[in-house]
């Protein structure tokens, strides 16, 4: 946000069943939103300054709570009164929470986390245990054929081999200690969503969208990092022409597959194969914002 005017096109977002507003800039245009808003309705406010998009959201947001207010306690509000100032009060009161509260979404590290790669416990390496070992994600992320999480591996992984192999190095001490005390290992999560946001890995992984579309090569990282912005208008990149992304599901876990000189065709079959919903479905907001 520059000179606290918002460079992009802004919109206030309501959702028609709870009243519940939110406003939101984004790099897409008004149309593309238009086919799929469902029970969402858009005010486009254009690059209104910062402040005045916020106290717009809360004043329609007001307006709508008092007008429920009123059908259902009509004698708590006499017709004679007049809620001008104490709408603008709470406008103001709620603005200063409202806002900042927004500004410390746009401006925290998940927003913009390309590169976000923190130093783990234990210099666990998927170079070294995938790249050259050959170990398949599925060996250690067991759940993300099935559930919408992908699993970390638990202490007794390691300790398959490592019980064998370098049983004295200093790097693996806090496997041995997790190991003895039977206390979990503390990984440090690295790619977050929102929590408004509903992602699921079984549904990608079990429609041939394989591991590197989303995380890269993972089997030459020493350290992982995280590569994609994970932001709306990624999501929607893929969902709305996913065709170029699918590969057959036996090859989801494949760092290096290609999809080789026919892709085009092998993307319309893969398609159909996998029943692929159309992308008025794939990009509207309740499959991702349940
Ligand atoms: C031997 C076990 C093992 C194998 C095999 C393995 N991983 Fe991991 N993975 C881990 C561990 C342990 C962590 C947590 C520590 C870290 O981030 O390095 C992790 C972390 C990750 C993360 C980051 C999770 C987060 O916090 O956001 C991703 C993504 C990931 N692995 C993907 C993969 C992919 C893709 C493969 C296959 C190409 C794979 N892993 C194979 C053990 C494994
Ligand atoms: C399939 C067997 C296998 C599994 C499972 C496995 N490792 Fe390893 N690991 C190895 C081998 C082999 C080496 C490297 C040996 C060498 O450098 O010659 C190694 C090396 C390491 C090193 C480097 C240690 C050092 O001192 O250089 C770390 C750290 C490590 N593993 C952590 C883990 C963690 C954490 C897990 C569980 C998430 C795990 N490993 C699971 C086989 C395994
Ligand atoms: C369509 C994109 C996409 C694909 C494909 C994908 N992931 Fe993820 N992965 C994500 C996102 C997004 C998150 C963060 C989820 C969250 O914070 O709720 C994540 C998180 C993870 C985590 C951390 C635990 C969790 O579930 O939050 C691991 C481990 C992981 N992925 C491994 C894998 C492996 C292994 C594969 C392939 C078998 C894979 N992912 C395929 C997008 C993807
Ligand atoms: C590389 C392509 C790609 C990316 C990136 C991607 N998706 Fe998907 N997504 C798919 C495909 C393909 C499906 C399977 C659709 C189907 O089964 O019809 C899917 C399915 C889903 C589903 C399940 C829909 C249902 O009801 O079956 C959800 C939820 C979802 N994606 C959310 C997300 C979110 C959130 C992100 C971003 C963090 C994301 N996706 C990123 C390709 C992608
Ligand atoms: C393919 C998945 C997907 C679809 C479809 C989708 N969203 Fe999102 N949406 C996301 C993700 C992921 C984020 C989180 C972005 C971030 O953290 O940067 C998000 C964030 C948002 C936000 C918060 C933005 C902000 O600035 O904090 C709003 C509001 C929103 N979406 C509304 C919508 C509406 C309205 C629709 C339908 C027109 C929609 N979304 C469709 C994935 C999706």
């Amino acid at each position: 946000m520059k000179n606290g005017k918002c460079p992009r096109r802004c919109v206030l977002i309501f959702n028609r069943q709870s009243a519940i507003g939110n406003w939101q800039c984004s790099d897409l245009p008004l149309d593309a939103y238009a086919p799929t808003l469902g029970h969402y309705r858009l005010r486009p406010v254009g690059s209104l300054p910062v402040d005045r998009i916020a106290a717009e959201a809360v004043r329609l947001k007001l307006k709508k709570a008092m007008k429920n207010t009123q059908s259902e306690m009509p004698f708590v509000f006499p017709k004679w009164a007049n809620y001008a100032l104490p709408l603008a009060v709470l406008a103001v009161v709620g603005g200063m929470f409202y806002l900042p509260t927004l500004v410390a979404l746009a401006a925290s590290p998940k927003a913009t986390a390309v590169g976000y790669s923190p130093v783990q416990p234990v210099p666990y390496s998927h170079a070294l245990h995938v790249g050259k070992l050959g170990l398949d994600c599925r060996y250690c992320h067991n759940t993300v054929e099935k559930t919408p999480f992908a699993s970390l591996p638990p202490t007794q992984t390691c300790m398959n081999c490592h019980t064998g192999v370098l049983t004295k190095s200093a790097a693996l001490q806090p496997i041995r200690d997790s190991w003895a005390s039977g206390k979990p290992m503390q990984w440090i999560k690295i790619h977050n969503l929102a929590q408004y946001v509903y992602f699921n890995h079984a549904a990608h992984v079990t429609h041939g969208v394989g591991c590197v579309e989303c995380h890269g090569r993972i089997d030459q990282m020493e350290q992982v990092r995280q590569v994609q912005p994970l932001s709306m208008g990624w999501c929607l990149d893929c969902h709305r022409d996913p065709g170029p992304h699918l590969r057959p599901v036996d090859q989801v876990t494949n760092m290096s597959w290609t999809a080789g000189t026919d892709a085009p065709q092998l993307a319309n079959d893969l398609l159909a194969k996998y029943h692929i919903h159309d992308t008025t479905y794939m990009s509207s907001c309740s499959t991702c914002h349940r």
